[in-house]
This record gives structure tokens, C-alpha cells and sequence, in this order.
């Protein structure tokens, strides 16, 4: 009998009521032990972040594994041509920012295919630092062997090497700087992935090698556009074979993100602590906070709203905009910016500023729409915005960057312009959403669907293979290798 009840509500995806609560509460302390820890995000990349961090979850071995196992089918991974190939994964640096914690994605899916893949870490702190020291031992434990990025063994492993993936624009200076007068045989078995779209990064020191490697590997198609013009106007040199690869939300952001209990629950355990009620409207930036990411524009457009509902006396719910990714000690004067700025109006009890923090589920759960206000070029491809969207959100982004590769305008969303330009644009947008409840709904469920279509994690591997498939072909018929 328990047994059948067992099974039945397996089937219905609910667990008995004492599995529920167990892995409720797990999910709970995961929450607050994330924000105690209140890692800092480093923004290193700040008009062009990398995708954001937080799904690749430090904490992803405290998961409950009975709730979350199930979902794990073994369909075979299109990655698997990779089993027993050498693969070095050559990263700028070692923290919870959005480009090194890719490429450890991308170390997991190789070593589940049975890849040998070896790390190297550029540039290190001097001193043991507990976050470098974390990471690594995470990767030891799931078999990636990790070298010292200097040394004969790094020259030894870059030659026997079937790939070397470098990550990002600025690890080319490792190129030179290590591998010396064997740089160009190891050249052609080189994939360039790249997330910046900065003008210090056409620098001719960091990417002189660009024409001679296997490949580069870009996260949307402006961003690759844009390297093609700005390599060949700026630096007058010519990009290498190019492949535009989205990424894709992970499996376990897919599971909070379609578990209904578990968005009910992290829902009105955020609310509560912000101090907001059930039906009120809740507006959130989730990005670390700096004037390329927008949030003093936001709130110009926030307030503005409030101001045309007040003028047209328009019956909405309270509404509220929620700022995650404060970090008071790295942008000090543009955070105080912000806060004169919500003092000066006197909305302090409709703003609030969280902390940076890697576990975003719990405020995509509770939150009503995700505003992604990147400025200037915008987002290279802005993952928050695919996890948003997982969570049945409408977006309200820049017409820049990636977004505009994401989000249907109209559809999934509604884009404004960048610039001062797009805050009454984005002001009326957040009264449109805020009034058509049923329209806001529906862009969510539209939002939802598309990133089952497109952004998913096997939808990324796929891509992926393709083109790593793509270099190794092409290597091993260049006469170096
Ligand atoms: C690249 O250059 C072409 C032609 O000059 C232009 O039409 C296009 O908008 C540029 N793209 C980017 C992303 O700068
Ligand atoms: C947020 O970070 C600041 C330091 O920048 C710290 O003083 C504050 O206690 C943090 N708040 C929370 C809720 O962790
Ligand atoms: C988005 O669509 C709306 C109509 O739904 C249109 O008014 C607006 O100009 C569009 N914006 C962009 C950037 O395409």
C-alpha cells in the first residue's frame, strides 16, 4: 500500500508529505547558508559579464537526492565522441565569476562523456585562497586533473592535447608566455571561447593569435559580430572560424524552476523576508550592480511608473523593485548613487538591495518580471535572463546584445532602448505588465516554452559537440598537429 502510494505520487511529481519536508527545509538552509556566505562576484567583466554564475551550485552536493534524481535520463550525450580524448581547459582565472564557472561546466560534461581533461588556472592570488581552493577540490573530485599553469608539464599536456579550450579574451597572454616557440603547433588544436565584448579587450598583446587558432567560440551572434568588425577595423586582423554558441540553463535550475511546491515555498520565504505581501508586483535586476548593468536607469524608470499610476489613477497592486547583486564595498560611489537616489524620492519601502549572491532561484521564484537593463552593447548573452524565463517570467531587457537573441519583443517580453532614452519606454512597460496581469502571464508561459526549445543544457552540449567535432577534424589535418 505505501508502496503503490509511493509510486503514484512519484508519477504525479509529488513526494509523500515527510519527503517534501525534508527536502523543503534542505532547500531552505541551502538558501540561508548561501546568503551567510554572501559570495562576492567579481566584476571583472562589466559592460559584457559572462552569463551569471549562481546555477553552477557550490552547494550542489547538499541536494536532495531523492527529489532530484529522478529527472537524470540517460539519453546519450552528444558529447560522447569525446570519451578518452585529452582535453586542456586553459582559464584566466579561478572564481565564482561567470567565466571560469562555464568552463567548469564544460570540464563536468566532458568528464561524463570519459574525456581526460586537465585545468590550468592563469593568473592565482599568491596567498591560499578558500574559493580557488573550493573549486579545485571540486574539480579533483569529479577526475579533473589540475596543473600549474607554468612548468614543462603545462608545454607537455598542451602538445599531447587532442584540444586546448582557452577561455576568454585576456588567456592568450598564456599562449606566448608559456608555450613560447611552440605556439604555433598547438595553434590549430586551439577553441577560443570568448564572453567580452569591451574595447580594452582588442588588444593586439591578447589576441594576436586569433587568426591562426582552430576556432572561437561566441555566446551570441552580435558579440560575434562585433569581434569581426572591431578584429579586423581595430587590430586589422582576421577572426578564425567563428561559432555562435548560446548557452543553456542547467538541469538542476530546470528542476526548482519546474517543481511547483519548491517555487511556492522559496516564493513566500523571500517575500517574507522583504517584507512583501503575496500579491504585490515585484520588478528585479538580478546582475552585479554598476552603471553598465543599468540599475540606476531602472530606477529612474521605476519611480516614473509609479508616477503614472498615480497620475492616471490606475488600480494595480503595490509594487516593488528588488535589486539583487548590491556589493557596497566594490562600487561604493555608484551604490550610494543608487540610495540617495531612492532617498531623494522617497520609495525606500518599495526598493530593496540584496547582496550578491550565487543561489538566484529563490528570488526568480519570487519575484513577477526580470528587468535586463544592460547598457551600452548589453549582455554577451545574459544567462539570467534564460533562467528567468525558466521560471515563467516576462522580461523587460535593452534591445542590446544577447537579449535581443533571447527575448521575442512582444512575445516573451518587451524591449526599450538603451540609454536615458528607454526609461520612459521601460517605464511604460512596467506599467503595461503591471496592469495586464493575463498579459504578463502568458509572455511568461511563452518565455517558458521557448527556453525548452532553445536553452536548455542539452541544447548547449549539442552545439557544443558540433563544434568541438568541427576543430578536431580540422586539426588533425593541419600538417603541425
Ligand atoms: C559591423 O559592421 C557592419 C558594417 O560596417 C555593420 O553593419 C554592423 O552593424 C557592425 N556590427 C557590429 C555588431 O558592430
Ligand atoms: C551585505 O553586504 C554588506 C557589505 O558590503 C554587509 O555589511 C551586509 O551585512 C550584507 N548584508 C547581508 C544581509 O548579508
Ligand atoms: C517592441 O515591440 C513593441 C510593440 O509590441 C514596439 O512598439 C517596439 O518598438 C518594439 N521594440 C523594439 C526594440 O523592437
Amino acid at each position: 500500500m505505501a508502496k503503490l502510494q509511493q509510486q503514484h505520487s512519484n508519477a504525479a511529481g509529488w513526494a509523500p508529505p515527510s519527503v517534501q519536508k525534508r527536502w523543503l527545509l534542505t532547500l531552505l538552509i541551502m538558501l540561508s547558508v548561501s546568503t551567510l556566505i554572501a559570495f562576492f562576484i567579481k566584476s571583472a567583466f562589466d559592460s559584457c559579464d559572462p552569463p551569471h554564475p549562481h546555477n553552477f551550485d557550490v552547494a550542489a552536493s547538499n541536494k536532495p537526492a531523492k527529489v532530484f534524481s529522478n529527472s537524470i535520463k540517460t539519453a546519450p550525450s552528444p558529447l560522447s565522441f569525446m570519451k578518452s580524448k585529452l582535453v586542456l581547459l586553459v582559464s584566466h582565472e579561478l572564481s565564482l565569476s561567470g567565466g571560469p564557472l562555464l568552463l567548469m561546466e564544460l570540464a563536468f560534461l566532458l568528464r561524463s562523456v570519459g574525456t581526460e581533461v586537465f585545468w590550468i588556472t592563469i593568473q592565482k592570488p599568491s596567498e591560499t585562497d578558500e574559493v580557488v581552493y573550493s573549486l579545485e577540490q571540486k574539480m579533483l573530485v569529479r577526475g579533473v586533473q589540475v596543473l600549474s599553469a607554468k612548468g614543462q608539464e603545462a608545454i607537455d599536456t598542451a602538445f599531447k592535447a587532442d584540444l586546448v579550450v582557452l577561455n576568454t579574451a585576456v588567456a592568450g597572454k598564456w599562449l606566448d608566455a608559456v608555450l613560447k616557440e611552440n605556439v604555433p603547433h598547438v595553434l590549430p588544436k586551439v577553441l577560443w571561447w570568448i564572453h567580452e565584448m569591451r574595447g580594452h579587450y582588442f588588444k593586439l598583446d591578447y589576441v594576436k593569435h586569433l587568426p591562426l587558432v582552430g576556432g572561437a567560440m561566441i555566446d551570441s551572434h552580435v558579440t560575434a559580430e562585433y569581434w569581426k568588425n572591431r578584429t579586423q577595423e581595430r587590430l586589422r586582423i582576421k577572426m578564425p572560424e567563428t561559432y555562435v554558441v548560446h548557452l543553456g540553463n542547467s538541469k538542476e535550475l530546470m528542476e526548482v524552476a519546474e517543481d511547483s511546491v519548491a517555487k511556492r515555498v522559496l516564493r513566500e520565504h523571500i517575500r517574507e523576508s522583504l517584507g512583501v505581501r503575496d500579491e504585490d508586483i515585484l520588478f528585479a535586476i538580478i546582475n552585479s550592480v554598476s552603471r553598465g548593468k543599468g540599475q540606476d536607469l531602472f530606477l529612474r524608470s521605476f519611480y516614473e511608473s509609479l508616477q503614472i499610476i498615480q497620475l492616471k489613477k490606475l488600480k494595480v497592486p503595490s509594487m516593488h523593485a528588488v535589486i539583487v547583486g548590491s556589493d557596497m564595498s566594490a562600487q561604493t560611489k555608484f551604490e550610494t548613487e543608487l540610495r540617495n537616489y531612492v532617498t531623494q524620492k522617497k520609495i525606500q519601502d518599495r526598493v530593496h538591495f540584496i547582496n550578491k549572491t550565487l543561489t538566484v532561484a529563490p528570488y526568480l521564484a519570487a519575484i513577477d518580471v526580470l528587468v535586463q537593463n544592460s547598457q551600452a552593447r548589453g549582455e554577451c548573452f545574459g544567462r539570467i535572463t534564460i533562467e528567468a524565463m525558466a521560471f515563467q517570467l516576462p522580461v523587460l531587457g535593452t534591445a542590446a546584445g544577447g537579449t535581443t537573441e533571447i527575448v521575442v519583443n512582444g512575445t516573451t517580453g518587451l524591449l526599450h532602448s538603451v540609454g536615458k532614452e528607454g526609461v520612459t519606454p521601460l517605464a511604460k512597460n512596467i506599467v503595461k505588465l503591471a496592469t495586464h496581469v493575463e498579459r504578463r502571464l502568458t509572455m511568461g508561459k511563452r518565455g517558458y516554452e521557448r527556453v525548452r526549445e532553445m536553452f536548455l543544457e542539452h541544447h548547449m552540449a549539442n552545439r557544443i559537440a558540433s563544434v568541438l567535432k568541427e576543430v578536431l577534424r580540422k586539426s588533425k589535418s593541419h600538417p603541425h598537429s
